[in-house]
Formats: C-alpha cells, structure tokens, sequence
C-alpha cells in the first residue's frame, strides 16, 4: 500500500469504514528498515490529529499503536511493571545516534548530543508538567531513588516515613543509609486489598510526628497494584512541614502525571518501563525549591557548571550513552502522537477488562489489586485457588507465549500488566488460557 493510500486508509479507520480485518497490523510487517518508525509514527500523528483529547479511539487505532512496536508475532506481552519495548521511532534514534558515535567519536562530532539532551530534558519537563530545571535524566528509578535517599541532609532524631510496599530501591536503601547516618525509618502497612482512598491515608497520616522529615512511597504498587492517593498524601506531608518522594516506576509514562499538581518534591521513573523508551534511561525529578537542600551522588567533570544548573547538578554522571538520553525526547514525541490522556485511558481500560474478566471468567480468582480504578491503575495482580503462581508463570509463556511476571510474599499470585501495544482480544485471550489452567 502506498504511504498516501495507506494515510486515506487510516482517516478511513477513524470514520469506523473499514473492518478490522483489513488493516495490515502483522507485527511482522515492521521490517526495522530506517524510516519505517517515523512513518509509522507519521500514521498514529494523522489519526489523532484533530481528536477530542479523552476520546478513547477504537481497536482500529490501537492496532495501529501495536505495529510501531516490533513484537515477535504471537507473543502477548503483559509485562510492563517490569520492562517495556521501544516503538520503532525510538529504536531509530537509539540505532542511529549509536552508528553516528560508533562512526566518529570526536568532540567535534558528538558535540552535537549536548543540545539533543537538552531537548530531551525539555521534552520531558513539559510531558511531566515540570520546568526543565527541575528534570535529570539518569540511569533508571534505581539510580534516581538513590539520589534522594544519599542526598537528603538527615541524622539522629529525623524520621523517614516509608510505605512497606516500597521497591527495594525505595526501602532497603533507607535502612543501609540509616545505619550510616543515625536517623530512624518507620514503615506503614496499608490493608490488603483495599477499598477506599481513606484507609490506604489514614496509616501515614498516624505514622507522622514531629520529627518526620520525608515520605516516600510508590506510586502504584509493583507488588499488589494498589494505586495510592499521592497528591493527597503530599498535600498532608507539605501540611506538616514534611517532604514527599514518589517512586513513579509504574505510573511514568502509564498514568497521567502532573508533577507540579501532585506537589511532590521528588519524583522518579525509568524510561524503559511503562514510557516505552531507552533501555537504562531514567527520570528525576526535583522541586526548585528542594534542588540546593539535596546533595549529588555523583560529582564528574563539569561540576562547576552544573552545581548551579538546576537538577542537572544530579545528571553529573560521567560518560552516558548519550543516544539513550537523547531518544527520551523522542518518547515524549511518541507519547504526545497516541495523546497522553489516550494512553492513561487505554491503560485503565485494559486493566479494567483484565480485571472484569478474570473476575467472571476465572472460578477462584482472588485480587490483591483494587477492582477500583481510583485505587490502581496499569499493574494486575492476582491468585487463583488450586494454581501455583510460579508454575502458572512458567507455563504461560511456554505453552501460551504470554509474558507475565509470578509475584512471591504477602501478593504471592500472578502479575499481568498489560499496555498500549495489547489489544482487547489479547486479553480475552489471556483471560481464556487462565481459565484453561485453573
Ligand atoms: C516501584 C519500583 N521502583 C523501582 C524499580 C527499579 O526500577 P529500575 O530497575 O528500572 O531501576 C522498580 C522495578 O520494577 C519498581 O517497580
């Protein structure tokens, strides 16, 4: 098909003419030849342009979504808590950019990238509602957590508030650190799957005294799912004169996020989950008001530049792989092509459905996730009775080429995450093999 029948085909799509069978949405079809991405890219670009912002377009439209992505055929992915594939936009730039430096490594070549991160960092600032002051981009959330917990001026008689659902990045970090620095760590359970904003508060609120300096808390929960009110908890923490992180690993690029309206003072995310961008590309983010108060992990050449560059004084990392950073930028662009609203609403409409039909379809099932979408967001977490999570992980993706994750511990079950690049007949089809199994 050429590209200007293939682009009449596509406004077609929106209009509802043509049947679902028609559209060329083999995965295969993406060959990677250079080019093909930003065309593909160009096809979303002409579909949404013009589209009320919150419209949920079709599965028409999210076949299209899914073949910028370079899948292998048959495999259902439902894998993004942990990590996500790039479209082929981004790949481009990744491949591209690593050719160019492989090509001629000089300064005077690669002087260029300096400017191609700065439009990363702004790309980002505006996709996160932040000032491109407030952005670095680092390794991961990993790396972006420990800036905070080795950053922040904390001793004897300070508390840090921490939920116990945190990643171990977000937790087992603090206790190394206290025990270095002297300060306590106080962990708060919320109850296991909850049903009101109210009961999964409450907890930190009782957890706050005079002396609590931070609170830092996954934004939904890799564990169980669990969604937590966050601008409320910040609001609470500011109220009392206390600081507020979100581990934004599983709402970065899944979950619409305004960081200024959340009023977080730190906020972190790896490009390479739910954003679908770089490998080992990472998010920080730093309130102004907090930049000078937080000390860097690292300190490289340039220091004196960047000390009093905004919250690039934590991006001071040495040799990066700069074609990494600069593809960030051309995440957003991918982002800002499907609509950010759009792709918060597809990610709750699929773990809605998810969620639904594993309930009515599934004899058994027991949910460690919210069925509520106030109260989760992307990541679904669930058992079955009578089924070893951990084998049932095994055999989905043997016997059925579905990529999940087996969750061990108080969420012990099975964790499906499903994304942009799932279609809803995938998760009937998951939801069926499940079923086969129970
Ligand atoms: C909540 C949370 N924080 C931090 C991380 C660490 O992410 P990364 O390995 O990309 O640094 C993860 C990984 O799954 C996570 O779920």
């Amino acid at each position: 098909m050429s590209i200007r029948s293939r682009r009449r085909f596509i406004r077609q799509v929106v209009g509802g003419v043509v049947a679902s069978a028609s559209l060329p949405i083999s995965a295969s079809a993406w060959s990677g030849r250079r080019g093909e991405g930003s065309r593909l890219l160009a096809d979303i670009t002409d579909v949404t342009r013009g589209l009320p912002t919150y419209q949920v377009a079709d599965e028409h439209f999210w076949r299209l979504v899914k073949r910028s992505f370079s899948l292998r055929p048959g495999l259902i992915l439902m894998n993004a808590a942990n990590l996500c594939p790039s479209p082929a936009s981004v790949q481009e730039r990744v491949f591209e950019l690593t050719r160019d430096v492989d090509r001629d490594a000089s300064f005077q070549n690669r002087a260029k990238l300096g400017g191609l991160r700065t439009d990363a960092r702004e790309a980002l600032a505006a996709f996160m509602g932040a000032d491109s002051g407030e952005i670095a981009i680092v390794r991961n959330t990993s790396a972006a957590n420990a800036t905070v917990v080795n950053g922040m001026e904390l001793g004897p008689g300070d508390e840090v508030v921490l939920w116990d659902q945190n990643h171990p990045t977000n937790s087992v970090a603090w206790d190394v650190r206290a025990e270095r620095m002297g300060f306590t760590v106080k962990r708060v359970s919320t109850p296991p799957s909850p049903r009101t904003a109210e009961v999964l508060v409450r907890p930190f609120l009782d957890a706050f005294t005079s002396r609590t300096r931070l609170v830092s808390f996954s934004h939904v929960s890799n564990v169980s799912g669990v969604a937590l009110p966050a601008a409320e908890l910040c609001r609470a923490a500011r109220d009392r004169g206390v600081m507020s992180m979100i581990d934004g690993a599983q709402t970065f690029g899944a979950m619409l996020v305004d960081v200024h309206a959340l009023g977080c003072d730190f906020y972190t995310g790896s490009a390479h989950k739910w954003f679908v961008g770089p490998k080992e590309a990472g998010l920080l983010y730093v309130r102004t008001e907090a930049i000078d108060g937080l000390w860097p992990t690292h300190v490289g050449v340039g220091w004196e530049r960047a000390r009093s560059a905004g919250a690039q004084k934590f991006e001071n990392l040495g040799q990066r792989d700069d074609a990494a950073v600069a593809a960030v930028g051309d995440t957003v662009e991918f982002h800002e092509a499907i609509g950010r609203e759009r792709a918060h609403e597809r990610v709750k409409a699929l773990a809605g459905a998810l969620k639904a039909q594993l309930r009515d379809g599934v004899a058994g099932v027991h949910f460690h996730t919210p069925l509520d979408p106030e109260l989760s967001h992307g990541v679904v977490v669930f058992r079955v009775a009578g089924l070893d999570s951990r084998q049932a992980f095994g055999r989905l993706y043997a016997d059925h080429a579905i990529g999940g994750a087996a969750m061990g511990g108080d969420f012990e079950g099975i964790r499906l995450c499903p994304h942009i690049y799932n279609t809803m007949d995938e998760v009937e089809r998951v939801v069926r093999v499940i079923a086969s199994m129970a």
